[in-house]
């Protein structure tokens, strides 16, 4: 991998050495480092609204269960059978009291505890031979959730979610709370992509740059409302605590009529008025920006989009929430779930379905344009010659560091963090920077568990 520290160093001066997106060992790194530690999203809370429901996710390679347990709280469980290993659920989702284990018949409930264990008595000696009580599948060091999205560390000592998100939950509020009782959420879709799960993170954080030239197909059959040339100078970005995202501007107007015109029915934008702070219908109404993609770090992403579905000039605005799920350093499951607020019109719910379908579900139009550019980029940051190349990520920097335009200030932009108007790759950025304080850390020793006997 060469000199770390030099790597580290020219990433955090939009200097990205070309081989971070296919190495072997940069991935090693990542998982040892990066994603040991992160907070990573695993389920929003309306895939289990109701006792005994739950999905089966992965954080790379550890499998979950989140599961609803009977006493209504939410549990994300190492899926692994205490006895030889087995993983104790295999189906995706569903509905169990309790889960059994297909290997040798050890079975937990809803909650992790073990409640049963074949020949008992004969095999271990009853209970006093191995107390099941206090056994129980291993929880995920760290739970927390935002909003109904449920999201976990494999770190016992992480910071809480709250400091992790930091200023970044003002925008989360946008895409999964649009009414009191926000969202629910549909999916995820999956498929796998050979490219590395980098790329789609920093594309949706801010890169407005790529959309008149790689969606020009999308653009020139009139799926947006906007003229090319409109949206060229439109494109904004901001950041905030752990996230980054690009925005719109719109038309003039009053708040109302902005939010019609980015499709919402008048019935919501009544309830997005009472849910959202005064700052964040500001955001809106007075400085005239709705929020568009955004990402997470290290790898969760949205897109909040209008585009027309019909002829005419009605537009039906959709919500996704997308993770780049890392498989190895030239491979990523995409897992994408339409968002919607509970509260919508089920016309709405339907329509809004359909317009993130046909844009960003596995065969959407910008998925398909975006997928064959990030395929070819991993490939070609294998090869011998990439590890001689910096790619340049400094738009919206001159040579000397100076910024090519100003930070929008408070009157300007009324969200926490930092905002800008035009392009810049000041989100890539952050997101490489924020990765390689990730990767300089060393690791921390883990304690282990040990079940029902002595090491
Ligand atoms: Fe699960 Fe044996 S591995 S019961
Ligand atoms: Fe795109």
């Amino acid at each position: 991998m060469g000199d770390q520290s030099a790597m580290f160093e020219a990433v955090r001066e939009g200097m990205i050495p070309a081989h971070i997106y296919n190495d072997q060992d940069v991935f090693a790194l990542e998982k040892e480092r990066l994603f040991s530690r992160s907070w990573l999203f695993v389920a929003h809370e309306s895939e289990i609204p109701n006792v005994g429901d739950y999905v089966v996710r992965h954080v790379l390679d550890d499998s979950f269960i989140v599961s609803r347990d009977n006493t209504g709280e939410v549990r994300v469980m190492f899926n692994m059978c205490l006895h030889r290993g087995m993983q104790v659920c295999r189906a995706e989702m569903g509905n169990a009291s309790h889960f059994r284990c297909p290997y040798h018949g050890w079975s937990y409930r809803n909650d992790g505890r073990i409640v049963g264990l074949p020949f008992h008595q004969e095999a271990y000696g009853g209970e006093e031979g191995f107390a099941k009580k206090g056994q129980r599948l291993l929880p995920a060091p760290s739970v927390d959730s935002y909003n109904g999205m449920i999201f976990v560390s494999l770190d016992p000592a992480a910071p809480s979610l709250e400091e992790f998100l930091g200023d970044f939950t003002f925008y989360l509020d946008y895409y999964t709370k649009q009414s009191p009782d926000g969202v629910e959420v549909r999916g995820p879709q999956r498929w796998r992509v050979k490219a590395n799960w980098k790329i789609g993170a920093e594309n949706f954080a801010g890169d407005m740059y790529h959309t008149p030239q790689t969606h020009t197909s999308v653009v020139e059959i009139g799926l947006f409302r906007e003229p090319k040339a409109e949206k060229r100078k439109d494109g904004n970005t901001y950041w905030a605590g752990n996230g980054g995202g690009t925005t719109y501007k719109l038309p003039e107007g009053t708040l109302e009529e902005r939010l019609r015109y980015v499709g919402y029915p008048d019935e919501m934008i009544e309830r997005m008025k009472q849910t959202w702070s005064h700052e964040q219908l500001a955001v809106v109404g007075d400085n005239g920006f709705m929020i568009s993609a955004a990402s997470i770090f290290p790898n969760l992403s949205f897109v909040h989009n209008w585009p027309k579905v019909e002829d005419g000039e009605d537009v039906l605005p959709f919500i996704s929430l997308r993770q780049w799920q890392p498989i190895s350093e030239n491979e990523t499951e995409v897992l994408s779930w339409f968002i919607v607020d509970k509260n919508a019109p089920e016309e709405f719910k339907a329509q809004s379905y359909k317009a993130y379908l046909m844009c960003f579900g596995s065969t959407g139009m910008f998925e398909q344009d975006d997928v064959e550019n990030w395929v070819s980029l991993t490939n070609t940051a294998a090869g011998s010659m990439a590890r001689r190349l910096h790619l340049n990520s400094r738009m919206g920097m001159k040579m000397d560091g100076s910024e090519v335009v100003p930070a929008l200030g408070p009157d300007q932009f009324a969200g926490p963090g930092t905002a800008y108007v035009g392009y810049g790759e000041y989100n890539q950025r952050h997101l490489l920077s924020r990765w390689a304080d990730y990767l300089e850390r060393e690791p921390e020793q883990i304690d282990s568990v040990s079940i029902g006997g002595a090491i």
